[in-house]
């Protein structure tokens, strides 16, 4: 019998973009643009194949020290792709979330994030989460002065603090940890990226750089989480 399993959560780290775009000679943010287009793609792969959660590193707390002019030309991505994502959540009866510390977004984008979520919150379908001034650390430190706060206020005891308690104050509330982690692009570490959560999950590297990572290369993911190695008809 085939036990062959499909992860229920998939965290992606996408990187890459900027190398995709400097083998070809072309400005950084064209790696971008390439990057949130293979996203839309992605997402739809993810569903087909039956993944139920998939949360995306997008934007993360340290990625403001880049150039402004890349900067600029993300938001710009991010808004065209917030937009789009209104009635490709219709279409697709998929549910949107945003995971990060949304308050150092420009207003407009902020607008779209709670039209975004609300628009799709009862959506039965994938639930897309994308993380957007996310670091993990600063999403622990946001719990923690929640917790303290309660303590302070005597709405808590210390005792009460648990691991549940803990994870139902992050920012991925209420969502199953990721069963598979994922990081494109050859680099090896996690750069802050969902660290309570990831704690018994499965990781996957690959060169890919994100532009190029296809469903292809999200069945190879799977299969590696299958403990599998399949040869495609080769001899390796
Ligand atoms: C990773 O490649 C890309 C980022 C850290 C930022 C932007 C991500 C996207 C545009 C994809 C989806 C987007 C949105 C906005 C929903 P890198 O720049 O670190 O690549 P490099 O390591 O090759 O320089």
């Amino acid at each position: 019998m085939d036990d062959y399993k499909i992860p229920q959560h998939v965290a992606i780290i996408l990187d890459g973009n900027g190398r995709w775009a400097k083998k070809r000679h072309l400005p950084r943010n064209f790696g971008h643009k390439a990057g949130a287009d293979n996203l839309e793609r992605v997402i739809e792969d993810a569903w087909n194949l039956g993944i139920k959660y998939l949360t995306v590193y997008a934007f993360s707390t340290e990625n403001w020290k880049r150039s402004v002019e890349e900067v600029k030309g993300i938001m710009t991505i991010l808004r065209d792709f917030l937009k789009k994502s209104i009635a490709k959540s219709k279409k697709n009866n998929m549910k949107v979330r945003i995971i990060g510390d949304r308050t150092r977004l420009d207003e407009d984008i902020i607008k779209s994030i709670e039209d975004l979520e609300e628009a799709s919150k009862d959506n039965t379908g994938i639930v897309f989460c994308v993380a957007l001034n996310y670091g993990g650390r600063d999403e622990i430190t946001r719990a923690m002065r929640s917790i303290a706060a309660d303590v302070k206020e005597g709405r808590l005891s210390t005792e009460d603090i648990t691991e549940d308690l803990i994870s139902g104050r992050l920012d991925t509330a209420g969502m199953p940890d990721p069963d598979l982690l994922i990081r494109t692009s050859g680099e090896i570490r996690i750069s802050n990226y969902l660290p309570w959560q990831i704690a018994y999950s499965e990781f996957y590297f690959c060169d890919t750089l994100w532009p190029d990572f296809d469903k292809e290369e999200l069945v190879k993911a799977i299969d590696y989480y299958n403990g599998r190695d399949r040869r495609f008809g080769g001899v390796k």
